[in-house]
């Protein structure tokens, strides 16, 4: 049976649990070096990078790092993969502590956030700080095509969240407007973490590119269904607030959709993000609108979509039981719960 098939028979959990398995030693490696990279002597910053490690995340990101070092033939127990695998969750994790200021978000990984816990002063500077200790450690690397890849994204990452912000409180929104921002916001940091992978790993320039275009679709998905979970799952489930986006005046692909489908509910969106609750109307009629109209279905096939090309970009890599978990990731997330 080839792989991509084994992705698709396979329960989303077990294969999630093959996937970190391969490379647990490496990601066990990652937790440590987040730890010394978030050392300080400045009191504060060493028990919020504490804070912020202790409450874990997936580590998708890292992950997808040493994957793509392994998946073109190089070693990424090596230091310098783990460092750089280490640096692309600190960004992650600024950009996270930066959004839930923008965001109002009072949960992040089922603690307080940041911004919630210590207020919005601490949590931007906080996230400063992540930014530029992640550009300090990546310079150890004294790679310029790794430090061109890093900037570029930092700035497309703040790109999205100002783009995001200009259309707050919108429902007239295009998917090209949409996915504008969420490439931006999301996908390139996928693409910049399977890139460098493949660049630590001494991959040729077709490998890079397959796994760079890899990561941008994976993320497309990543950030799709993490839009759809919004209105499906609960906080809890979650570990952040769940329905946000719309009180917060973000208008995700369902919503675009249902607008297209049923132009009526506009005005019940509207009155959602105006009054910043779902007093007047509620999740669940929100919710059973999306899925009557078969607006959350064509959402949600979007995001297979990207899903499938994603795999199909690993087809210009050398197989291996490492290409075979970069395989069973889009999978993962399109049938994550979390
Ligand atoms: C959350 O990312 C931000 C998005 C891009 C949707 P994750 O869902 O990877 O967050 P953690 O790291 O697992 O908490
Ligand atoms: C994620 O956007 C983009 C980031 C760069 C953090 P969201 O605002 O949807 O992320 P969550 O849902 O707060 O994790
Ligand atoms: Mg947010
Ligand atoms: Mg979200």
């Amino acid at each position: 049976m080839n792989s991509s098939h084994t992705a698709e028979v396979e329960a989303p959990q077990a294969g999630a649990r093959r996937i970190f398995n391969l490379i647990s030693a490496e990601l066990g490696l990652v937790e440590e070096e987040f730890e010394r990279q978030a050392r300080s002597n400045i009191q504060v910053i060493a028990y919020l990078g504490d804070y912020l490690r202790a409450s874990g995340g997936k580590r998708v990101r890292p992950a997808l790092t040493l994957l793509s070092v392994y998946a073109v033939g190089g070693d990424a127990s090596r230091y310098n993969a783990v460092r750089m695998a280490t640096v692309m969750e600190f960004l992650h994790t600024a950009t996270l502590v930066h959004d839930d200021v923008i965001d109002n978000a009072v949960t992040r990984r089922n603690r307080p956030s940041i911004n919630s816990r210590f207020g919005n002063q601490t949590a931007v500077l906080m996230g400063d700080w992540l930014y530029m200790s992640a550009f300090e450690t990546s310079l150890a690397e004294r790679s310029l095509p790794v430090l061109d890849i890093l900037t570029a994204v930092t700035r497309k990452m703040t790109e999205g969240e100002l783009l995001q912000l200009t259309l707050l409180g919108r429902t007239d929104i295009s998917e090209e407007q949409y996915f504008d921002v969420l490439e931006r916001k999301t996908a390139y940091l996928f693409s910049a973490c399977c890139e460098i992978g493949a660049i630590l790993g001494g991959a040729s320039e077709d490998e890079q590119a397959a796994l760079r275009e890899y990561g941008m679709k994976l993320g497309t998905a990543f950030q799709l269904v993490d839009d759809l979970l919004d209105f499906t799952a609960t906080d809890e489930v979650l570990g952040k607030p769940a329905g946000l986006d719309l009180v917060e005046g973000k208008l995700t692909l369902p919503l675009i959709y249902l607008l297209e489908e049923e132009p009526r509910m506009q005005s019940r969106v509207q009155a959602i993000m105006r009054e910043g609750n779902y007093q007047r109307v509620t999740r669940e009629e929100l919710l059973e609108a999306v899925e009557a109209t078969g607006a959350m279905e064509r959402a949600r096939r979007r995001a297979s979509e990207f899903a499938r090309e994603a795999r199909n970009s690993l087809d210009r890599l050398k197989d291996s039981e490492y290409c075979d978990a970069l395989r069973s990731i889009p999978t993962y997330i399109i049938e994550r719960e979390s």
